[in-house]
């Protein structure tokens, strides 16, 4: 029987990446946190294509996507994103990279480069996929679609708890603040603009826990 291809979209610490990992290991899927990869162009964009007012130099990056080795492994059956042989799991996390991806993730250069390596992973089956433009774009024939929301006030409390389990110390003034930018960029932007799809199933998360959410998505994939 063939598995099916999940999409969860939805706004900045929502929870769709570690949500989307635990109904993957539950349904023997294979999960991609796509963000990570526009996180990953970013890490590269900061490292090796700076203007020297330290902006970054767009049409460089532009000039190099063809040749950038970045891409996923399959580690212990998680989806490890390597740039250059180098696991960049946690240098993607950086404040740095977070007020800089919707820049580059708004760049329709950027979105066609990741377009295949998204869609490429969804041929067979078996995926789960989460990102901002999974259920319209990259993948509009998915077997499931999910967009998640929450309020901005739930949504500060849990990125703030996730930054300083990583050893980040930010103040929650400031991922709140940083949470509302990238939202207003990434539903403004001309291209594959986040938005819920006509045909998924919204979740709104505000007063249910990570294990209650997993919950509720998976009672939908059953029923269909
Ligand atoms: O899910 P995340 O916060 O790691 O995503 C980082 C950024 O990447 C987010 O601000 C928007 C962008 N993104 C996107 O434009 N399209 C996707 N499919 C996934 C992420």
């Amino acid at each position: 029987m063939r598995k099916p291809v999940i999409a969860v979209d939805g706004y900045s610490s929502t929870g769709k990446s570690s949500i989307s990992k635990i109904i993957a290991q539950k349904l023997g899927l294979v999960h991609m946190d796509t963000g990570a990869l526009y996180r990953g162009i970013t890490y590269f964009a900061l490292t090796s294509c700076r203007l020297p007012d330290g902006n970054i130099n767009l049409p460089a990056l532009f000039e190099q996507l063809p040749q950038l080795k970045l891409g996923f492994r399959k580690i212990n059956e998680e989806l490890i994103l390597f740039l250059d042989g180098k696991d960049i799991t946690n240098e993607i996390r950086t404040k740095e990279v977070s007020e800089n991806v919707s820049l580059i993730a708004s760049q329709p250069q950027v979105r066609d480069f990741l377009l295949q390596t998204q869609r490429a992973i969804a041929n067979d089956g078996g995926v789960i996929l989460d990102g901002r433009d999974i259920g319209t774009v990259v993948l509009p024939d998915a077997d499931y679609k999910f967009f998640l929301t929450a309020s901005i006030e739930e949504r500060t409390k849990r990125r703030f708890l996730e930054l300083k389990n990583l050893g980040i110390e930010m103040p929650e003034e400031e991922v709140r603040e940083n949470l509302i930018s990238r939202d207003k960029t990434d539903s403004e932007r001309e291209v594959a603009p986040l938005k819920q799809a006509e045909d998924a199933i919204l979740i709104d998360n505000s007063q249910l826990t990570k294990k209650e959410t997993i919950e509720l998505l998976l009672s939908y994939i059953k029923e269909i």
